[in-house]
Order: C-alpha cells, then structure tokens, then sequence
C-alpha cells in the first residue's frame, strides 16, 4: 500500500504542523509547483494537498492550478485535494472540475484535513480492491442528490423537514430538475419508508386505463377486465404515492382524485366496498398550475387539496456551482462504467458549462457527458465533445428574465454585505423600500 503523502505549501509554519498531523503517513514537502512536480516523479505518492497559491505570485492561484494540471497528467489517479483561502469556493469548485479529488479551506484545523485524507487514503484502498465509491458522497444530502448551491441546500433541507410528516407535496420545477429524485427523497426520509414507492406518470397513460391504473378494478368490471387488479394507490398502502405529471391529469379524474385524498378510501372499479389507503401523496409537475385553473382545465379545490407544502426546485443554470461538480460526479461514474481512462474536462469545456442555459437541466448534463465520454477521441473532454460552442449565440442565455435577475441577485448580495446583512441600510444603498427588498430576497431565494 502506497502511504505517501506530498505536501505542497509554501508556508514554513503549516508546512510543520501539517507534517505533524500525519505522523502515520510518509509524508514529503515541496515549496512550489517545480518541485512539487519533482516530488510526484520521484517518490509517486497516493495522495497530494496543494495550497492553490503558490510562489512566485501568492495573490493568484495560476501555479496552484498549473501544478493541478501537472500532477493528473503525470497520474490521474492521484488524489489531489487542494487548499484554497476562505473565500475562494469558485476556485475550489473550478478545481474539482479538473480533476482534484476534494477541497479543505483554510484556516488550519487538523481533524478536519486529517478526516479527508484518511478518506483519500481509504478511498483508493477500496478503489484498489475494485470496489468503487463516489468522491461527491459528502455532498449528497440523500438518495445520491447532489446539492452543494446554497439555492440546493435550502431545497434539500425543506426536503428533509417536511419527510416525517404526512403533508402532501407538490414539487414543481422544469423538466430534468430531479423532482423524481425528491420524491424519493421524501419517501426515504419519511415514515412510511418500509413501504412501497410507487410512481404514476399521468401524462402517459392513456385516459381510458388511468382511472384503473390508480383505482383497480374487480373482475368484470369492464369488458377485458378478466381478473381482480389492485390500483396504483392501494399498491402504495404503507408507502409514498409519487403522481407525477400531476398538470396532465384528465379533468374528469380530477374529482375522483380529489375524493381519495380528503377521505383516504378509494372504490375499484366495479367494487362497492370502500377500501382505507394509509399513503403519503407526493405530486409533481412543470406545467404552471395556476394558468391551468384559470383556464378551467384544472380544479382549484384539487390544487389546494395537493399544495399543502409546495416546493420548488431551482433550475440548474440557477445553481451557483452546481454544474462543475454534477458534471463531474457524472464524468466519473460514465468514465467508469465505459471502462474509458480519460482526465476530465478542459478548461473551455468547463467555462462552455458554466454559460450554457441548460433548458433540459440535470438530464441534459447527464445525457450530454455519456455522449462524451462514450464519442470522444481525445484525453479531455472538449466543448465540441459536448456539442457546447462557447462562442455560439445559442448557448448564450438571453433570456431577458433570467439576466436581471442574476444582476439583480449580485447587487443584492453586494449591499448585504456592505450593511452586514442588515436589509434596512441595504435597501437604502440599492435605492428600493424595504418591503421590496423583501420580497426580491424571497423571489430570489437569497439568504441573510
Ligand atoms: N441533484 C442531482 N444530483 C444527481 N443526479 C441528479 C440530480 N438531479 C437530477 N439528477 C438526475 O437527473 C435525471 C433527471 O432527474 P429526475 O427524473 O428526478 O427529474 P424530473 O424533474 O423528474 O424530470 P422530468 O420533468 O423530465 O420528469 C435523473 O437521472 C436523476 O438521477
Ligand atoms: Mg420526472
């Protein structure tokens, strides 16, 4: 077993009490990026930590990510985890992105650099008895989401406090968010978690069989009905019932729905003998509800009977940091499971990411790095890999909405800051009441 450890820290004082840390490693030091690079020649370690800024220039972290760059072409299996200042997640998260294996932020505090290199060690342990584990576990919340944007975050914290209760929820969000994903989320972290999940699309199913998909039917009821079925619903006695699509459901349904979730019992077709259904509801959707109401194709009384707590899933483009770390959990897995050995991605395919709009959000990028990752011919993915120009006016987003509301979030977070997250002097500095800074706080999902 490879018990090598290279430390790459300019610092004379960190440099010690990080040696002094691993007194069960073998542990080597290097100064700056050349002798880092001898170091990784000469010795080949397992594991590397490398401050981001390095000499000749401290202020900037161009060395630490030319070293980053240097040690994984020389061997990509090298676990690198890279020291960043305080501020610097941006620069923590463009390094996953190339390939570093974890991130610690400064200041020092040995347990906690202990605990993620005797993980990095662990890791390849496992890895090297060809089990094989994700690097991004610290940061899936449940059911493998992954959420490090504070937008996420806030998500999967509502997701997990509303879990142990009984409310219906509605999730909404564009197609591709992972609203499926949150279902089971909720269904996992729930009480009734011993049950089935059991999900219904009712976008798919054809009107005529929908009513007996959800309610069963006794033998007879209808002609071809040959033998008793049990319904979705009563399948998901004990469980979590997912109805998704919810925006789809034949009006005609809606009210016999409706009827099931204020008393709990369901009739099969055919059957005359109420049935107690003990389910969890979860409901989900894309469509705007509220148009549909309005449009009468949707019954207000059903909206209010699924909407006890409704929540919304941002889209991936408004996820700071997301895109970089969720394409590279899929870049590994896809990597992976391909049998490719490919280093990740380039530095314009991570910048083409990050400005894409991603109209099919996490879908897309999963769809998108399996393409890749299956098509390429290079060493790295590129932007052409993943059919992403980053000059092309497509991927630019000019959705006028989504513009303001980005500047509008930065000025924002810019006059919170200014009035230590005090809203009063803060709306002063932005020229808007109080109240309307509120609701713009609200609306943006921003947290003071
Ligand atoms: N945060 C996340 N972390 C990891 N994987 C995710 C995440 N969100 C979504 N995915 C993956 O993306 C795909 C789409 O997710 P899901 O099916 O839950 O989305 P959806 O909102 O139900 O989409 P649709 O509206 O198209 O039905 C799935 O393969 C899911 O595993
Ligand atoms: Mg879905």
């Amino acid at each position: 077993m490879n018990n090598k450890l290279l430390v790459v820290e300019d610092d004379p004082g960190l440099q010690s009490q990080i040696r002094w840390c691993f007194e069960d490693f073998d542990v080597l030091l290097a100064n700056d990026r050349v002798s880092a690079i001898q170091q990784v020649k000469r010795h080949k370690p397992a594991v590397v930590t490398l401050d981001l800024s390095l000499p000749p220039d401290e202020e900037s972290t161009s060395e630490g990510f030319a070293a980053l760059e240097q040690i994984l072409e020389i061997d990509p299996n090298i676990k690198i985890i890279v020291v960043t200042g305080q501020e610097e997640r941006v620069n923590a998260v463009k390094a996953i992105g190339l390939g570093a294996y974890d991130f610690y932020s400064k200041p020092f505090e040995p347990e906690v650099i202990q605990l993620i290199v005797n993980r990095a060690f662990r890791l390849l342990e496992l890895q090297s008895d060809n089990l094989r584990l994700q690097s991004t576990e610290t940061h899936e919340p449940f059911n493998g989401i992954i959420a490090c944007s504070p937008q996420m975050q806030s998500l999967c914290k509502a997701v997990e406090k509303v879990a142990p209760s009984d409310a219906t929820v509605l999730l909404l969000g564009e197609s591709g968010t992972g609203k499926e994903l949150c279902a089971k989320g909720l269904h996992t972290l729930g009480s009734n978690s011993e049950g089935h999940f059991v999900a219904i699309n009712c976008a798919a199913i054809p009107e005529a069989l929908l009513e007996s998909e959800l309610f069963g039917h006794e033998k007879g009821a209808f002609t071809g009905a040959n033998k008793q079925t049990i319904g979705k619903i009563e399948y998901a006695d004990g469980g979590t019932l997912f109805l998704d699509e919810m925006g789809d459901l034949p009006f005609t349904l809606q009210a016999k729905l409706l009827r099931f979730l204020q008393e709990r019992v369901i009739e099969r077709l055919g059957g005359h003998k109420p049935i107690p259904v003990n389910v969890r509801v979860v409901c989900a959707t894309h469509q705007n509800l509220r148009e549909k109401i309005e449009k009468g194709e949707f019954r207000e009384d059903l909206f209010y009977r699924i909407s006890e707590i409704p929540l919304e899933i941002p889209p991936l483009r408004h996820r700071e940091g997301d895109i970089i770390i969720l394409a590279r959990h899929f870049f590994e897995q896809y990597n992976h499971d391909h049998g490719r050995k490919l280093r990740g991605f380039t530095k314009d395919a991570l910048s083409s990411m990050e400005s894409y709009a991603w109209p099919g959000n996490v879908r897309e990028l999963q769809n998108r790095i399996k393409r890749a990752v299956i098509m390429t011919d290079g060493k790295q993915l590129s932007p052409m890999d993943l059919e992403l120009d980053k000059t092309s006016a497509e991927t630019m987003n000019f959705n006028l909405r989504d513009i303001r509301e980005k500047v509008e979030r930065q000025a924002i977070l810019r006059a919170l800051s200014h009035s230590n997250g005090k809203v009063a002097p803060a709306a002063e500095l932005l020229g808007v009441s109080r109240p309307t800074l509120y609701d713009l706080i609200k609306k943006l999902n921003i947290s003071v």
